[in-house]
């Protein structure tokens, strides 16, 4: 399993350190193949040793250059970090990232070798319509993206399931994980109110490769009841 953290606009630089020194005491307990992420704010980035692999939530395509308020390879490579989140649905919806965008930020990424956690998902509205309108809106937000690369894995996350404490059914995780392992053979991530009540019945899920998590993952003790459920 794959446990991503996203911590979002939350925690600070001091903050982070001590959630990351105390998790990484608390990891020895973890299964050796599991693999954890940690994705803090931009400004809480450093070059922390432990059994997780830090990423950033964000980044402009750019090695360096006149991009105010962006941070590009540059600034990432001096904490050695090359993972990154992209297409997160806050960043297509709130920030306004198109598709091209996102494709565009893709091909940068793909091409400077970073490991990508490619975010996909639904907003309600379409969810109402089935999963038939639910599949093809996912498969529309892999325009332009090259699915072959071999260092990417997927995050669906539905809109509606983001931080309102309703997760997704077994049910309708099982049916767009297997849908979209038809379209993307990768491992695939659900994220979505994803906490300790429910990664048990969430990780029993054939197509369910890990979980993206915002709000429980914000503590060490509520991250660590996911890593070592
Ligand atoms: P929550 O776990 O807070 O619902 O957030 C999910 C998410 O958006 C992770 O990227």
């Amino acid at each position: 399993m794959i446990y991503a953290a996203n911590f979002k606009t939350n925690h600070t630089r001091k903050s982070t350190e001590n959630y990351i020194e105390d998790l990484q005491r608390k990891l020895v307990d973890k299964n050796e193949e599991d693999r954890v992420f940690i994705f803090p704010p931009l400004t809480a980035l450093d070059a922390y040793e432990g059994d997780f692999i830090i990423g950033a939530q964000n980044a402009y395509p750019v090695e360096s250059g006149a991009y105010t308020g962006e941070v590009g390879v540059e600034q990432l490579a001096e904490f050695n970090i090359n993972t990154i989140l992209i297409g997160h649905s806050e960043r297509r919806d709130i920030l306004g990232e198109s598709q091209e965008a996102v494709a565009k930020k893709f091909a940068f990424f793909k091409e400077q070798g970073f490991e990508i956690i490619y975010c996909i998902g639904e907003s309600l509205e379409i969810r109402e319509q089935g999963l038939e309108a639910v599949i093809e809106h996912l498969v529309s937000q892999f325009e332009g993206i090259d699915t072959t690369y071999e260092n990417f894995m997927v995050a669906y996350e539905p809109i509606w399931a983001i931080g309102t404490g309703r997760t997704a059914s077994v049910e309708e995780i099982t049916m767009t994980h297997d849908a979209l392992k038809k379209v993307v053979d990768k491992p695939l991530l659900y994220g979505g109110s994803v906490k300790g009540a429910n990664i048990a019945q969430i990780a029993a899920i054939d197509n369910v490769d890990g979980v993206l998590v915002g709000g429980a993952s914000l503590k060490t003790e509520t991250f660590l009841e996911l890593v070592l459920h």
